[in-house]
């Protein structure tokens, strides 16, 4: 179940858990307090608990006091912190920020040290208006197909707000980076999604905003156009992209999400697989 409760002492209708909601599950209710549309849509991201201002808002009854303050700067304040970024404002990150990130890039780790990732990275909020609007046309032209329809459907909440003129792909983001490795790298999709997580999350600590962005990745498998733009190579797959920017919204709290499942071994009690769960194992492995 997913709830949200207002402490109405608190609300100061601001709106931003409402503006910030990636699903736009909350609005306003007749007294303009925030309230839960359909929590079948929430994803549980949290980003209405962080967000407000004067920790109006619980989510699941999580109790704001017991988050810990944004902080951007020791390693485990930064990992509890970070958020995807969905709100940009409409300007550049500075050169010196830009530099700082691409001075980075080469210490991140490879499998085998192949050390041979590409990085697109869109630096001119001209050149992204040019992606976006690329992208958005052939958007546009792919919607008119057909046999598409029932696909298109499934995403029927994001081709309503595209169609209404929103950014749902790019998140009005005005730099994007695209990390692409060759085929034959030993681990060819694994190391892009180390990168990112590094650039992930030293922009954040830098007061960058970024965001993943599978909608993107998955029109690059589509576009090929795009990934002449980006000038990936011939022979190297883009793995992920990542929207990047300065953020126009501030977090004040951390989130409280769910604990992982955690096997805690501490002997191992050898035992045979049977013959099915060796089969299914490997077809999970395989399938992956
Ligand atoms: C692999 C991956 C792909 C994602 N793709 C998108 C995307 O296309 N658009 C988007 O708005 N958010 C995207 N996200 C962000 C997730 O929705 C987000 O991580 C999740 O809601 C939790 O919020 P948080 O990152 O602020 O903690 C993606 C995240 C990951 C890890």
């Amino acid at each position: 179940m997913k709830t949200i409760s207002i402490d109405k002492e608190k609300c100061v209708h601001c709106g931003l858990c409402v503006s910030d909601c990636v699903s736009g599950c909350i609005s306003f209710d007749d007294e303009n307090f925030p309230k839960m549309d359909d929590e079948n849509r929430c994803i549980a991201c949290q980003h209405c608990f962080s967000i407000c201002p004067t920790g109006a808002l619980s989510f699941n009854n999580k109790n704001p006091d017991e988050s810990q303050d944004v902080n951007y700067d020791d390693i485990l304040s930064l990992i509890k912190s970070r958020r995807s970024v969905r709100q940009y404002k409409d300007e550049e990150i500075s050169k010196e920020l830009m530099d700082k990130l691409k001075n980075m890039l080469p210490f991140i780790p490879t499998g085998c040290n192949s050390h041979s990732l590409h990085f697109s990275i869109v630096e001119t909020k001209s050149a992204m208006d040019i992606i976006r609007n690329k992208v958005n046309d052939l958007i546009i032209k792919t919607m008119s197909y057909k046999a598409l329809s029932p696909i298109m459907n499934k995403f029927s909440r994001y081709k309503d707000a595209f169609l209404n003129g929103e950014d749902v792909i790019f998140r009005g983001a005005p730099h994007m980076i695209v990390v692409s490795s060759p085929l034959t790298a030993p681990c060819a999709t694994v190391d892009p999604i180390i990168a990112l997580s590094y650039i992930e999350l030293y922009a954040q600590h830098l007061g960058l905003g970024t965001c993943w962005c599978g909608f993107a990745q998955i029109c690059l498998k589509f576009y090929p156009e795009i990934c002449e733009m980006l000038e990936i190579p011939s022979g190297y797959k883009p793995v992920y992209v990542m929207l990047l920017g300065v953020p126009k919204v501030q977090y004040k709290r951390t989130p409280q999400p769910e604990n992982y499942k955690i096997s805690e071994i501490k002997e191992i009690k050898e035992k045979d697989a049977c013959i099915f769960c060796r089969i299914k194992r490997l077809v999970t492995n395989f399938l992956r």
